[in-house]
């Protein structure tokens, strides 16, 4: 059986990124799989959070998947610590992840930078978790964007490492999906960093709640070079890159075709059609998640219902690990 699982940190400011990089494809893989798409709170955590802002923040991930398309009937969407399995797993593949692994994670560097002895203990174990989240469902398949490749290429060796050391077969090696034209989504002003949730530019993104005008102005106002003609360099001109791969993702086309499409109009005449076409598509998203985070009552309804589902298979799952390291029954 093939099972999808992703995860979405609950930091407020859900953006374009956000949506093409991983959300959009969630969308269409649940016609083709068993869904799980999951608010990891416990991952919110490995840096400092205002517990309001946290509860604010996965209230409002839960109504963009919503509002996204995620169908929550038949997809399970649910916030991380309402399933204690994902801990517990953690633990257990801790004991099984050397040292040596985590300190390569680029994730890590960038985001303890120079004070790396104050870091903190759950920051570097960040990745744990995260093989705990997959192989806790036991999924197959994991759609994420580019940034996330490295962690999930050290989920299959935690779970290669499990496997060996107890002479199981236990987990499958999920496998990465990086889908789409837009895996790496970067900033609106800096066109060699990634658009970013945590840029303290608003310019910098797209958020999915901005409305149509903010929207058109953040395309209008997105730094780009000063050559008139629309090409596709992104070696040489990433800011202008950039912007073809967002028009691409958001009409599903290609680079090519769209770069072929505009290259007569100037790059002025395209930067017009990208807002068109952003607040066409993204205008109606944005309504729906404002409408939603007005009933706060529902979503947080959605999320129990969904951990009560996910809690099914997790406990299951967890109980068979569980029994193969040798803890004793409950
Ligand atoms: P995060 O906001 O870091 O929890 O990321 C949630 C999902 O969005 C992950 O699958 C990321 O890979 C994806 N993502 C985040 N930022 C970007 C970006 N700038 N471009 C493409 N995908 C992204
Ligand atoms: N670390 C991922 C991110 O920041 C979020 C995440 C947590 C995740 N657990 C996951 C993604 C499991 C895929 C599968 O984007």
């Amino acid at each position: 059986m093939n099972r999808v699982f992703s995860g979405v940190q609950p930091t407020g400011n859900l953006h374009l990124g956000n949506y093409l990089g991983a959300i959009k494809n969630w969308v269409t893989m649940q016609a083709h799989y068993d869904c799980l798409y999951c608010i990891v709170d416990l991952h919110a955590i490995t840096v400092p959070q205002d517990p309001k802002v946290l509860r604010a923040a996965t209230r409002e991930v839960a109504a963009g998947l919503i509002a996204a398309g995620i169908d929550a009937k038949s997809s399970i969407v649910f916030n991380q610590s309402q399933v204690k399995g994902h801990a517990a797993l953690a633990w257990i593949l801790n004991c099984q992840t050397p040292i040596g692994w985590l300190n390569r994670m680029t994730q890590f560097k960038e985001k303890a930078g120079k004070a790396r002895e104050q870091a903190g203990l759950g920051l570097y174990a960040y990745p744990v978790l995260m093989a705990a989240d997959i192989l806790l469902y036991k999924a197959t398949h994991v759609p994420v964007g580019e940034d996330q490749k490295q962690h999930l290429e050290l989920a299959r060796d935690i779970a290669g490492a499990f496997n060996r050391a107890y002479g199981s077969d236990c987990f499958p090696l999920p496998e990465p999906m990086i889908l789409g034209a837009a895996t790496r989504v970067m900033s609106l002003r800096d066109g060699t960093k990634k658009m970013s949730k945590s840029d303290s530019s608003d310019y910098s993104r797209i958020n999915l709640t901005d409305d149509a005008a903010t929207i058109a102005l953040k395309i209008k106002k997105a730094k780009t070079d000063s050559e008139p003609i629309v090409s596709y360099e992104p070696e040489r001109r990433p800011e202008a890159a950039n912007l073809i791969d967002i028009y691409a993702a958001l009409a599903g086309q290609t680079c090519e075709a769209v770069t072929a499409e505009y290259s007569n109009a100037g790059f002025a005449a395209f930067k017009r059609a990208l807002a068109d076409l952003a607040v066409e598509k993204l205008g109606p998203l944005a309504a729906d998640m404002r409408r939603l985070m007005q009933h706060p009552d529902y979503i947080d309804e959605v999320l129990r219902a969904g951990a009560e589902r996910a809690s099914h298979i997790a406990d299951r799952n967890l109980r068979e690990v569980e029994d193969i390291v040798g803890f004793l029954k409950p």
